[in-house]
């Protein structure tokens, strides 16, 4: 555990012109590319298995075995998708990062693509972020234009494009299935696995689908070598992650750190929770992760530990709440999200986030019953495990995890016949800006 920030894919942010190649190169980018295209593609797999990477998108899957598993001398095309959705509440360091470096993440591609021998690669960019897409068109070209992309790539006889794509504007096409479907021109649903991407993906080909803060952390990887990566962290999450503070902090923002650190010591790094309040609970990794408590303050934020805690490290989307948030207000205000992005595919996410919308709306005004909180938990337990994806296994995370741990609120709202917060002291505190 460190209280340290170590800076690697944030270390250039402040400079005013961090997103062009120029700057890029002067930051010593695509040395890793280089060094990649001397070796052979399945030593570069080697080496980001050594590192320990594993997935920054939320499931936390080591990427170098996702990258082995693309079956080679099978004569089909094979693909990276990138998947830059980013559509989860709370989860906000992918847009920051494609913004500010736009380059390494163009980097990691070319050596991914490289170790899994694709020739077409595509970044799937939340359409509704305008000035992502515009940025990553930009720096697509100015990679190319610089012969990182195109024909021949610095002499290797290796050829790749990129295609920037504008997904479709909803937060199921970041499910990685529900992406391809997405990416192909039908409907964003998932799709029933197996058979996994890796075997029939896009254009029902070997394909890779890695976030964006996975493929971002490639290059330093070539540059430093696995065991410096591996040297940070803790013993089964190894590396560096951004962690995105928002909500009731002084200073909210990314804070790039190792895999093991504490929310206490992030929140010490952010001057604590605003002024004048405690900390009521938190989100570890974006909304579907279930919510912790002050009890978890010392808890070492690793895949291992907050799954102990009975949570997910997720994202690292830490949503931080003070003592003026209404429990159930925000796990309603998840509910309605999820009840407007449930793709409709299967009935219990379909009809449950409906029906717990309805039901937290009342139990949020003190109308209903004690029955009604059981008849929540029900809901929920008839959901996980009974539905196509994720979406629908954690949907009702938010409702299950403010149960546990501020059932008594629920009540309270029952006793009082309302709300006993004041909705305008929860209002959301403007901070001093962003922080890497
Ligand atoms: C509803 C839903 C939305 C998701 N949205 C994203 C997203 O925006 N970005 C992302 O990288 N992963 C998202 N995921 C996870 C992806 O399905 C997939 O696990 C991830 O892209 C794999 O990349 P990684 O191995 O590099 O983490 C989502 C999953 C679900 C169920
Ligand atoms: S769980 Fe929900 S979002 Fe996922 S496929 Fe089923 S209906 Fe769609």
């Amino acid at each position: 555990m460190t209280d340290t920030l170590t800076p690697v894919l944030t270390a250039h942010w402040d400079d005013p012109d961090c997103f062009t190649l120029a700057a890029y190169r002067r930051a010593g980018g695509y040395q890793g590319l280089a060094k990649a295209l001397g070796m052979p593609p399945d030593d570069v797999i080697g080496q980001v298995k050594a590192s320990g990477l594993r997935g920054r998108g939320g499931a936390g899957f080591p990427t170098g075995m996702k990258w082995g598993f693309i079956p080679q001398g099978d004569g089909k095309p094979h693909y990276l998708v990138l998947n830059a959705d980013e559509s989860e509440p709370g989860t906000c360091k992918d847009m920051p990062l494609m913004m500010a470096s736009p380059q390494v993440l163009i980097e990691g591609m070319v050596i991914a693509c490289y170790a899994i021998r694709a020739e077409r690669a595509f970044i799937y960019v939340r359409g509704e972020a305008l000035h992502v897409i515009r940025r990553l068109h930009h720096a697509v070209a100015e990679a190319r234009e610089a012969g990182y992309l195109g024909t021949d790539i610095l002499g290797s006889g290796y050829d790749l494009e990129i295609v920037v794509h504008a997904g479709a504007g909803a937060y199921i096409c970041g499910e990685e299935t529900g992406l391809l479907e997405s990416l192909e021109g039908y409907r964003g649903q998932p799709r029933l696995k197996p058979p996994f991407p890796a075997i029939e993906g896009l254009y029902a080909c070997p394909t890779v689908v890695n976030n964006v803060e996975t493929i971002a952390s490639v290059p330093s990887i070539m540059v430093n070598g696995a065991d410096w990566f591996a040297g940070m962290g803790t013993e089964k999450s190894k590396g560096f992650g951004i962690f995105s503070l928002s909500g009731h902090v002084t200073t909210p923002g990314q804070y790039e750190a190792p895999l093991g650190i504490t929310l206490r010591e992030l929140l010490e790094l952010a001057g604590g929770v605003r002024a004048g309040h405690q900390l009521k609970f938190w989100t570890p990794g974006g909304s579907s992760t279930p919510i912790l408590t002050g009890e978890h303050l010392d808890m070492p934020l690793d895949y291992e530990s907050v799954g102990a805690a009975g949570s997910m490290l997720g994202t690292r989307g830490l949503e931080i709440f003070d003592e003026t948030t209404c429990a159930i207000r925000a796990a309603l205000r998840w509910t309605e999200f999820y009840e407007h992005e449930s793709c409709g595919k299967c009935t219990p996410c379909r009809e449950g986030t409906y029906w717990m919308r309805q039901l937290l709306e009342d139990l949020e005004q003190g109308k209903g019953s004690e029955d009604d909180v059981t008849k929540l938990l029900d809901i929920n337990d008839n959901m996980v495990g009974r539905v196509f994806c994720a979406l629908g296994d954690t949907a009702g995370s938010p409702i299950a995890s403010t149960i546990k741990y501020f059932r008594d609120e629920y009540l309270e709202h029952l006793k009082q016949g309302g709300c006993p917060f004041d909705p305008s002291a929860a209002t959301l505190f403007a901070g001093d800006g962003a922080q890497s």
